[in-house]
């Protein structure tokens, strides 16, 4: 565990190598939990990735960051999306939340979700975000329903990983 985090911050263009190290590694750590794969993320080019990160109308990805010695490590991330269809544009989804193993247990991805909730409320006017979360995902599991999402869905089969199938619980929390 790391001390706690110095800053949340929406990513933007500056920040495209650190996520992309960070991104890589969650997704090689635990491919069970992610719909990319490393294999498909490792070719992009860091301009790719900066424009994956440009805060837009519909899309933001937060970062949580410790103190080091020599300067801010990013340790989390958490990605925003918003429906843009009209009948849709009240809902938003919850993507790519990971938290670098030596950060963990110390509030940061609750800290995240929080501001990720909080920007959807309030600069988009959502009424409900949606995630999809590995059914043998405990701790996410338990991090989401902490933070008030309820399970509304399973998809059997969601994951084919190595030969295996992984199913997925659809969670949603609705806004104030
Ligand atoms: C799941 C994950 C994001 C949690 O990050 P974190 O910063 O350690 O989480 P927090 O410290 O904010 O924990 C908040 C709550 O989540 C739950 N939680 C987190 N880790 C847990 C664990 N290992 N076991 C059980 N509950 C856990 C607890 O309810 C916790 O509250 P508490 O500390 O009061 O008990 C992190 O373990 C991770 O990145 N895992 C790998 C990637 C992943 O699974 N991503 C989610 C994809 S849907």
């Amino acid at each position: 565990m790391v001390s706690a985090p110095t800053a949340i911050r929406s990513l933007d263009a500056h920040d495209a190598a650190a996520y992309q190290a960070l991104r890589l590694q969650g997704l090689r750590e635990c491919p069970e939990a992610f719909a990319s794969s490393s294999e498909e993320e490792e070719p992009l080019p860091l301009v790719a990735v900066a424009e994956r990160l440009r805060p837009r109308a519909e899309a933001i990805v937060l970062g949580g960051f410790a103190a080091r010695p020599d300067g801010e490590a990013l340790v989390g991330i958490v990605g925003l999306g918003r429906e843009t269809m009209r009948k849709l544009a009240h809902k938003g989804w919850i993507w790519g939340v990971y938290v670098a193993p030596e950060a963990r247990r110390d509030g940061l991805a609750g800290r995240l979700l929080q501001h990720a909730l909080g920007h959807a409320a309030t600069a988009w006017g959502l009424r409900q975000v949606n995630l999809g979360v590995n059914t043998r995902n405990a701790a996410a599991q338990a991090l989401y329903r902490k933070l008030g999402f309820e399970s509304y869905g399973l998809e059997r089969g969601f994951l084919l990983l190595n030969g295996e199938l992984h199913d997925e619980h659809q969670m949603v929390k609705v806004l104030a």
